[in-house]
């Protein structure tokens, strides 16, 4: 039986929290959340034991386990407090703000012999696992094209503290190219943006972001995303490859189609990513579960999630420079 202590309850909680529900050998004992309201929204008698700080919960020697679900900036002091009270983390994305961190948890979860996964749920989506699975029939991929467009769009809050599109909402693709690829360091990064909201163009962030990346041996991969899509969550991948070309689409709300004079209509696309990926967010969680007792340690190693959040630094520096940026070259050796 594992005993978790779960630290922010806001949307991420909340998945975390239903996945954590389904589980049988799992029993939920805290949630720590500022917010005295935060349990408000949870049915029945959950028995859970609300905290507004994690003090208690690392000194209880009954919890092994904790899960960080808090906005990025606290997610570093979390994770480092817990692993050094011995217990295994498992962590939303971005796993740190700095290479400093990322490199600080890294090393304390393998001092201290813990499991530390991330939250990179696209690639427990089963439409995902099976691109990647078809990925050796396809001969060498040549071109990537990538749709990542978010719904709705945040709110101003949230975006205040993200980080910037490119560390809160491009890591995942990021990390896509190391989940398909493994981790090849692109030749050159190229992005260009721009916010259509006058509030996050404030924040000297974007809405509205596609990269370009090109590798040592040719292949060129491109990233679009958009805080917003009117339609639906659309997250989408296409490999164009020597033997073929493999892609995956949306998850619509159902299957009909429709058609009369007027043409086709179909369902849209689920809503956003609690519906998407909900079965995701449960696999990842019972993966987590399972490497504590088999590995692997970690479900991200260092190198993959050192590079992703590397391109994200190179991609906004690139933005903001108008420039392509030299990848291998200026940042190949920190990797
Ligand atoms: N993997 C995904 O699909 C996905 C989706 C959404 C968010 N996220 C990640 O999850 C994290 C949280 O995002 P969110 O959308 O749930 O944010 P949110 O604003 O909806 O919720 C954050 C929660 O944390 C609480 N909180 C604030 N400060 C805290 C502190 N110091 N200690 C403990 N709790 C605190 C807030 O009261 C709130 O309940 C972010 O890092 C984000 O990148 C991941």
């Amino acid at each position: 039986m594992h005993t978790v202590c779960l630290v922010g309850l806001g949307r991420a909680g909340h998945f975390h929290y239903r996945s954590i529900q389904q589980m049988d050998n799992v029993q939920l004992k805290y949630i720590v959340d500022p917010d005295p309201e935060a349990l408000k929204g949870l049915s029945g008698n959950t028995g859970v034991i609300h905290l507004v700080d994690i003090d208690q919960a690392i000194a209880d020697d009954a919890v092994d386990i904790v899960i960080v679900a808090t906005p990025t900036q606290f997610h570093f002091e979390y994770i480092r407090r817990s692993l050094e009270a011995g217990k295994h983390v498992f962590t939303e994305k971005p796993l740190g703000k700095t290479l400093e961190e990322i490199e600080k948890v890294y090393a304390l979860a393998v001092a201290q012999k813990k499991c530390l996964h991330l939250g990179f749920q696209r690639r427990y989506d089963t439409n995902f696992e099976a691109l990647k699975a078809s990925l050796p029939q396809l001969g060498d991929a040549r071109l990537i094209r990538t749709s990542s467009r978010d719904n709705p769009k945040p709110s101003l809050d949230y975006l205040k503290i993200s980080g910037n599109i490119f560390h809160d909402m491009l890591i995942h693709d990021f990390d896509m190219l190391n989940f398909l690829f493994g981790p090849q360091l692109p030749e050159t990064i190229y992005a260009r943006g721009y916010a259509y909201d006058n509030a996050i163009a404030e924040l000297r962030d974007f809405d509205t972001v596609l990269v370009t990346l090109q590798y040592e041996n040719g292949m060129i991969c491109s990233i679009d995303t958009s805080r917003t899509a009117s339609y639906g969550y659309d997250q989408r991948i296409e490999i164009f490859g020597k033997d073929g070309m493999i892609c995956t689409e949306n998850e619509v709300e159902h299957t009909l189609k429709f058609f009369n004079d007027k043409g086709m209509q179909s369902a849209k696309a689920l809503h956003s990513f609690p519906q998407r990926y909900k079965s995701a967010y449960f696999k990842e969680l019972l993966n987590f579960m399972e490497a504590i007792e088999e590995g692997p340690q970690f479900n991200i190693n260092r190198k993959e999630c050192v590079l992703a959040h590397l391109i994200a630094d190179a991609a906004y520096e690139s933005v903001m420079k108008n420039e392509v940026i030299n990848f291998k070259l200026q940042y190949g050796e920190l990797i």
